[in-house]
Parts: structure tokens; C-alpha cells; sequence
């Protein structure tokens, strides 16, 4: 009988595991004839029993099904989901897949096949995360609405690191976060109510991520002690939670742990107290939690210690961690985002976007096989447009993965819609030209072109203590995009929002689905409109970094500048006359970059200084493309409300009011944006709007 469970919907915690009721009976009737039994023959296992809890949660979601749960047994015939790795014995499992199945199943992939002759859907791994994985995979082609009748799936991550890096501090704040406080910690303690910690190892293993940092890389005096018995044991049982999804616990610690909390003079990588120092560390926490991942590291960078204190390089820093880690199979993850945050802004020769190349190709091939280079997309910070960074293909002896980032710092802040999947694919279908044509930054990444021992994706976090976690509801859509992604970069930015739609919402209401698509798939341009042009960047109040300010670093030591004058705007980063950046690119991307003339509109402010008056390949000028896309932004981010509010009544009032209430304020706010960024350049260059437009 058909329920009606929507009015159940908790306002979007449950976000894409939120298993809504299938409401089509035909639909319903299909699954159900096969998800009465699970059948499982290894009890006990952690990873196994949150495979098992999760099914049956969602069958109970979608279908209103207790599903009864059978130890495998060759006479139990009656249709089942089967559950087993390969070397388990279960009957339904071996007679199932293939030895060539089995081979091509790595140690995170899953295979899962209708088995009709058993009457069965198998769903098997070489490992229990495997299933685990195998299980939410299953859960997906359920909740997308997909046939089961001839399951035949082999799928594995593409990338081995698939990780988060919290920003979380232990009095509770969030490094910009924009969705609440920690669900880590509160009042300077690590938290013991781990419900949210549960449910968000859950979510997390959900989309295949497999590490996460759990502290922030700006590491302060607290969390410097979290490698002490103060924290540990706190720390091994969030350890233990995530450890039950798959997921291996990272810290971020401060370079200068040795000084501060380890009674010696200096933290000298090359002292042999300091050295042994961190050995002595590394034994304590692989006591506690003999699975832990390793270090985060932000070292000499903005203000943080590092090994430039003591004239040691990066490659000497980071291999004096990776040696305390080695013998138990630790990591380091050392972070690029390296520059002179110092910089006076009259200094013309110095550019920020070098900087991160300058300190590290020097060091290729110096670093020890477990320390992995982080770097950001980008060669600056994050911006809703820029580069992408020279490094990636540059380091061809050095491990690399990438680092993006899902809080929406520099897009929105939460308060605006920025499905930033599209800006990700962009940078990981870009080709460096490294190893010749087709050497994309995801070949970089996922250690294929260059056989790195240790790669992947890092992304900083964006969830918070929020009841829908993200603040906005629809930026879950980048949460849940970004593990995708990571799994497998080849899937496409569509492809993603429709899962996330039909997950979260329902896959069933054409309406729904398409508008929510178009949403998504718009909002990072709308965004992109009424902001900072052509790639230039910035242009936000300093310090909290939301909302416009044109010059708001214009003249400041963070290296971030416009140059726009009275002719013209922009930053020019060519061999011939400007900062050489653009050297630092690969194969035709030099000059693709270097000359005006092929530059992409998008990021020609990024690379070139042009007169207003300058014609983009658009036809249009400079100037009035500035214009054209503050008023058209604003117009969009209006009619994103007209669409939000054509789906009032097809789901439950507090999703739909949680999301009527940030698009209101964006569209206020784009007006903001809109109207600043057009007078100030309408002041600037005497140029008026073609259209006449009001311009303050
Ligand atoms: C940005 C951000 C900082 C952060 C830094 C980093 O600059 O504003 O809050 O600490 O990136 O990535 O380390």
C-alpha cells in the first residue's frame, strides 16, 4: 500500500541518504521482490555491520521494508540481497562472480550482479569497505530509479586518497565555515556526543571518501596538543567511528610542536632531538590508533612555523615527518599553498601566482615516497575563477593530489548557490601538456602519468552543526558532488546534480528534477556575473572575504591586486612585460596564455592588463562585458528565485523554505555586487554603460 512519507522529511539532515518512499507501486513492487533477505555470512565485522545497517535503512526508506537478515545458507533460496567478500564462502557470492570478476575488483571496488539462477543480487568486494561501498552503490541505482533485473556492475575508485580536511578549531569555530559550528568539538573540548560524527562518517563513506583531517591546518595551541595523551584517546574514538566507514583519521600539526609542546629549543627538521622527538610521537599515536593516516601540514605559510626558520627547504621539512611515519605506514601531506603574504603592494615584480611553482619544482625528486605534495586547484586561493596551477604535471618524481575546496570561502559563502562541480571538471579535463596531449590534471592526480606511489583529492569541508549541515541546503549538492568526483573524475557535472536531485529529493517528479538541474547547473556563471571580472579575482572585504570591495586588496600585503587604473584592468603575468607566470605552464598553454590575441575571455584579466576599451573574443569590450554581466547576473539570480518558488508544494515547506530564504538574499546581494563593481569602474575609466543602464 502506498504511504505517505514526505511529511516525515527532517528539513534535510539526512541530506542525500535521505531514502525518500518510492511512491510508483510498479517501481516499488520491481525492488521489493528482491529486498525482503539480506544474506550475509561474516558477522562481526565493523565495516560489514555498517554495510548491513545502511541497507536496511534504505530499503526501510524507499520500500517500507524490514528486511530480514539471513546468515547465507545454499537452501535459502528465496530471493535475497547477497553480501560477502570474495574469500567468504558465501555460496551466493562464489557461485556468482567469476575469477575474472573477482580479479578486476580492487581492494575499495565492489562488483554487483543479478544472479537469477540463484535468485539473487550479489553484491561483492575483495574487502569489507568494498561492500560497504558495493552497498551504497546499490542503494544509488535504487534511489535513481534504475532497473535491478540485470545488474552486472565492476567499479572501482579511480583515486586511491579520496579525502576531507576539516577547518575545525577545538572552541567550536570553523575556519571559514559557513554552516554553524564544529560537530568535532565544543567549548575547547573534543565532543562526546558522536551522533553527528556517526552520520557524517555515513554520508562521507557514501560518496567513497577514505581520509580525513579532522583539525584545522591553521593549527593553534590547543590542537597542537592533540598528538598528547590529553587528546588521544578522545581522538582514537572519533578514530574508531570513522574507522567503521573506511575512512582513516588525519591530524593537522603545527610545525612547531617540538618548541611548544615538546620542551626543546627548536623544531630544526635536521636536529636529532627534534627527529627523534617526532618518533617518539608517531609511536604514541599508532598505539592508540594503529590505522592512523598521518599528518596534514601548513608549514611556512601564512605566518605558520616552518622548516624556513631554521634555512631548511621544504623537501627537508616534510621528509623529517615522513621518516617518524614510515614505519607504520604513515603519510605526510604537505601543503603548496606557499607565498609571500607579506608583500608590498608597490612591488610590481612580485607575483603571488608564482609562487607555490617557485618554492617546489626546485624540489622534485627530493621528497621521501610518503610525503604528498597538496596543491590548491589554483595558483591563488580559490577564486570563482583563475588558472590552474602550474605545478600539476611539474613535479613528474614528487606524489601530488589536489586540493579544492567545497566551503564556499570566495563563491557565495553559503548564502549564495555555487554548484562548483562544473569549475572542478574545468580544472581536472584541463591538459598541462606535461607528458604531451591528454595529460589532464586528473592523469596528474590520479598518480597514472607519472606512477606516483600516494595522489588523489583533498578538499577543505563545508559542513557545520547546521541541522541541513551546509547552511545551504543546495550546497550539499557540492559535498556530495566533490566525493563523486574523487571516485571518479570522468563522471559528468550533470550527471552528479541529477543523483544528488533524485537522492535527495525524489526521482520520481519530472518538475523537481529538471528545475533544480537548471539551478545548479547555472548558478556557478550567475555567481561568476555579478562578481569579479574575467578571471581577475578578488575584489571582497578583506578578512571575512564575502561581499564586494573592489579595492578592498588592492593596496595590501596579501599579494592579490587588479591594477585597474583610469585605461584599464588587470594583472599582467606574460613572459614579455609582466611577472613570467606564464612561463610556468607547459606545451602551446604558454602561448595560449602568453598572447592577448588567444587568451580565453575568461581569465584574460588574470593574465593580461587590457584597456577597457579592449575587444574580447565575445565582440564585446572589456567595459561594457562589464556592464552586460553585473545587470544580466542580477536578472538571473532573480529568475533563480521565479524557478525555486514554481516548486513550492513538491516537497516538504521547510526544505523549500530553507532555500526561498538564501536565494532572496542573493538576489539582494547580487545588487550589491552589481552595482559597486559598475560604478567603481564607471568612475574609474569616464565609459558609459552602452544601454544606459543605471550606474551610481
Ligand atoms: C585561505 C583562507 C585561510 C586558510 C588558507 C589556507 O587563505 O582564507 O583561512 O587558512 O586559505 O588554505 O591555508
Amino acid at each position: 500500500m502506498a504511504k505517505q512519507k514526505t511529511e516525515l522529511h527532517t528539513a534535510g539532515y539526512k541530506a542525500w541518504l535521505e531514502y525518500p518512499y518510492i511512491q510508483s507501486s510498479t517501481t516499488r513492487d520491481l525492488y521489493a521482490s528482491w529486498c525482503y533477505n539480506i544474506s550475509i555470512s561474516e558477522q562481526g565485522h565493523p565495516v560489514i555491520e555498517s554495510a548491513v545497517q545502511e541497507l536496511t535503512r534504505g530499503i526501510q526508506g524507499m520500500l517500507d521494508i524490514d528486511a530480514t537478515i539471513t546468515e547465507s545458507q545454499e537452501k535459502d533460496m528465496q530471493a535475497c540481497i547477497a553480501i560477502g567478500t570474495f574469500n567468504s564462502n558465501h555460496p551466493l557470492i562464489t557461485h556468482t562472480f567469476s575469477e575474472a570478476v573477482r580479479s578486476s575488483v580492487g581492494p575499495e571496488g565492489y562488483a554487483i550482479r543479478t544472479n537469477t539462477e540463484k535468485n539473487c543480487i550479489a553484491i561483492g568486494a575483495s574487502t569489507p569497505v568494498g561492500l560497504l561501498y558495493g552497498v551504497f552503490a546499490f542503494l544509488r541505482v535504487l534511489g535513481t530509479g534504475q532497473s535491478i533485473e540485470a545488474l552486472d556492475v565492476v567499479d572501482n575508485p579511480v583515486n586511491t586518497l579520496r579525502m576531507m580536511n576539516q577547518w575545525d578549531n577545538i572552541d567550536g569555530s570553523i575556519e571559514r565555515g559557513y554552516a554553524g559550528k564544529s560537530i568535532f568539538y565544543s567549548d575547547n573540548e573534543i565532543t562526546e556526543n558522536f551522533d553527528r560524527v556517526q552520520d557524517y562518517a555515513r554520508m562521507l563513506a557514501s560518496i567513497g571518501i577514505n581520509a580525513i583531517a579532522i583539525n584545522n591546518v591553521n593549527v593553534h595551541r590547543f590542537e597542537t596538543m592533540f598528538i598528547t595523551e590529553r587528546y588521544l584517546p578522545a581522538i582514537a574514538k572519533i578514530a574508531d567511528i570513522f574507522r567503521s566507514y573506511g575512512v582513516k583519521l588525519f591530524l593537522s600539526i603545527n610545525y612547531a610542536s617540538p618548541i611548544e609542546i615538546g620542551g626543546l629549543n627548536t623544531a630544526d627538521p635536521l636536529d636529532p632531538d627534534v627527529r627523534q622527538w617526532w618518533k617518539a610521537k608517531a609511536a604514541n599515536i599508532y598505539k592508540l590508533i594503529p590505522d592512523f593516516g598521518g599528518f596534514l601540514v601548513k608549514a611556512d605559510s601564512e605566518n605558520r612555523p616552518g622548516p624556513f626558520t631554521y634555512d631548511r627547504d621544504h623537501a627537508e621539512g616534510s621528509n623529517m615527518l615522513a621518516e617518524a611515519l614510515l614505519p607504520y605506514g604513515g603519510i605526510v601531506i604537505w601543503r603548496c599553498f606557499v607565498y609571500n603574504c607579506k608583500q608590498d603592494w608597490r612591488d610590481r615584480s612580485t607575483d603571488r601566482a608564482r609562487a607555490a611553482y617557485d618554492h617546489f619544482k626546485p624540489l622534485d625528486g627530493r621528497f621521501m615516497d610518503n610525503v604528498i605534495l597538496q596543491v590548491k586547484n589554483g595558483p591563488m586561493d580559490f577564486q570563482v575563477r583563475e588558472g590552474v596551477s602550474p605545478l600539476f604535471g611539474a613535479m613528474e618524481h614528487t606524489n601530488m593530489m589536489i586540493e579544492f575546496q567545497i566551503t564556499q570561502e570566495y563563491t557565495g559563502q553559503q548564502r549564495h548557490v555555487c554548484y562548483l562541480v562544473p569549475q572542478w571538471k574545468e580544472v581536472l579535463d584541463f591538459d598541462t601538456h606535461a607528458a604531451g596531449t591528454g595529460s589532464s590534471v586528473k592523469r596528474v592526480v590520479d598518480g597514472s602519468m607519472y606512477g606516483y606511489k600516494y595522489s588523489g583529492f583533498a578538499a577543505v569541508s563545508n559542513i557545520g552543526n547546521d541541522h541541513n549541515w551546509t547552511g545551504h541546503l543546495l550546497a550539499q549538492a557540492n559535498l556530495y558532488g566533490y566525493g563523486r568526483l574523487a571516485w571518479n573524475p570522468e563522471l559528468s557535472a550533470e550527471q552528479i546534480a541529477k543523483e544528488w536531485i533524485m537522492l535527495t529529493f525524489s526521482s520520481e517528479d519530472e518538475k523537481v528534477m529538471d528545475t533544480i538541474h537548471e539551478i545548479l547547473l547555472t548558478s556557478w556563471n550567475i555567481y561568476e556575473a555579478y562578481t569579479s571580472p574575467l578571471g581577475v579575482g578578488w575584489m571582497v572585504n578583506p578578512d571575512h572575504h564575502y561581499g564586494p570591495n573592489v579595492d578592498g586588496y588592492e593596496y595590501s600585503k596579501w599579494g592579490t591586486y587588479h591594477f585597474a587604473d583610469l585605461q584599464g584592468i588587470g594583472v599582467d603575468r606574460t613572459m614579455k612585460t609582466g611577472t613570467g607566470y606564464v612561463g610556468q605552464y607547459q606545451g602551446p598553454n604558454v602561448d595560449l596564455y602568453e598572447s592577448v590575441a588567444t587568451c580565453p575571455d575568461e581569465l584574460l584579466l588574470f593574465f593580461h592588463h587590457v584597456p577597457y576599451t579592449h575587444i574580447l573574443h565575445s565582440g564585446q569590450t572589456v567595459i561594457q562585458h562589464i556592464y552586460d554581466t553585473h545587470f544580466e547576473g542580477v536578472e538571473q539570480a532573480d529568475q533563480l528565485k521565479v524557478k525555486w518558488q514554481s516548486l513550492e508544494g513538491k516537497m516538504d515547506n521547510s526544505r523549500h523554505e530553507q532555500v526561498a530564504d538564501r536565494l532572496h538574499e542573493q538576489a539582494l546581494h547580487a545588487r550589491e555586487w552589481r552595482d559597486i563593481i559598475n560604478t567603481y569602474f564607471y568612475r574609474k575609466s569616464g565609459i558609459p554603460d552602452q544601454r544606459q543602464r543605471t550606474i551610481y
